[in-house]
């Protein structure tokens, strides 16, 4: 069980909510959020969802983009980062990178084949949202005391940091015969000092540097376990708990730190006790099953649990309900 003094992610201050989809992700998000905000802390809560659920959360217009004070809780701010704008900025971006490297490494086929397969595959959404996980991670990191991420790429942004040293192995090999390439070339026409010169304005060069720069340094604050939780979501049910077991083996391969797993929509006894249908009952004699299944593949990982609210969860008042059970339901776990 969580300590009151302290939020429940302790003083971590990136914070990513992962798991299987409709499992509660943005509400934990949001609740995590909550508590380290109601602990003082500055806290914002970064949306990169393909649907507007912060909005409908709590019932104020996230939308553009910008981001906003949640009314309602201090220290708590939020943005729903514009996925569309996203893709499409990071899809000119990658095309203009793509164009450059045919021309220069003179490749004598049409590029724009290999363009569209490289920009329409669906790891490219994944990978744009990635570039602004990156740009929100290393830009609000001063400016904010804890940063919770609730996004559906958590896999992808696992096996990007994961392979993010052999990537920057890569980009450091392409910078290096980009380097040889022009100064063989330039030599034939400059002198030396001058070949130098325009070596370093190379705006491809540059490109890469900086991008193998921003990979380093994401990698570094993203593996650091002190700075860093990755958190997960599930439900006593089959599914998600494979969903989560699957995540948190990849997330540990790589080294990156598992700050605990949430159980959501608990069934109570006590509220199958007043449901004349014996539906709610039979659920929990279900879920008991589950819940033992979690204890025995995750046990020493699970921090929380949620009960099964009547309504959805919406507004802060809800979220404080969730912050709660959180920090003080335990069900009934058979032996
Ligand atoms: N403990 C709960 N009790 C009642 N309703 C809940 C509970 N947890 C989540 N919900 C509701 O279930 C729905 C799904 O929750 P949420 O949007 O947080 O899931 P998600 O994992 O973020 O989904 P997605 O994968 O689509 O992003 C929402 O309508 C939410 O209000
Ligand atoms: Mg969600």
């Amino acid at each position: 069980m969580v300590s009151q003094g302290v939020p429940i992610v302790g003083d971590r201050k990136f914070v990513f909510v992962g798991g299987k989809g409709g499992v509660g992700k943005t509400v934990i998000a949001a609740a995590l959020a909550l508590d380290a905000s109601q602990h003082g802390r500055k806290v914002l809560l970064a949306s990169l969802n393909p649907v507007h659920s912060l909005s409908s959360l709590f019932g104020q217009d996230f939308s553009g983009g910008t981001i906003m004070p949640v009314k309602g809780a201090p220290n708590l701010d939020a943005v729903e980062v514009e996925i569309e704008d996203l893709v499409s900025q990071y899809k000119s971006r990658m095309t203009a990178r793509l164009r450059e490297f045919f021309k220069w490494a003179e490749v004598p086929i049409n590029p724009e084949p290999f363009i569209e397969v490289a920009t329409t595959n669906p790891a490219f959404h994944e990978s744009a949202m990635f570039d602004r996980v990156m740009d929100i991670v290393l830009e609000m990191g001063g400016k904010y005391d804890l940063v919770v991420f609730d996004t559906a790429a958590v896999a992808n942004a696992v096996r990007l940091i994961g392979l993010s040293k052999l990537y920057g192995l890569w980009l450091a090999r392409m910078i290096q015969s980009r380097r040889e390439a022009m100064e063989y070339r330039l030599r034939l026409s400059f002198r030396k000092e001058k070949v130098m010169e325009e070596i370093k304005r190379d705006p491809v060069i540059a490109d890469l540097i900086s991008l193998n720069e921003k990979f380093t340094k994401t990698r570094e604050v993203i593996t650091n376990p002190q700075l860093t939780g990755f958190y997960f979501v599930t439900t006593p049910e089959s599914l998600p708990i494979s969903v989560v077991v699957r995540f948190i083996r990849m997330v540990e391969s790589f080294n990156i730190p598992v700050g605990g797993v949430f159980v959501n929509n608990v069934i109570d006894v006590s509220d199958a006790s007043t449901d004349p249908s014996g539906y709610l009952a039979a659920k929990v004699e279900e879920q008991r099953g589950y819940l033992r299944m979690i204890e025995e593949r995750l046990g020493r990982l699970v921090i929380g649990y949620v009960r099964s609210f009547p309504s959805e969860v919406r507004g802060i008042e809800a979220l404080k309900d969730v912050i709660r059970d959180l920090r003080s339901y335990t069900p009934p776990i058979p032996a």
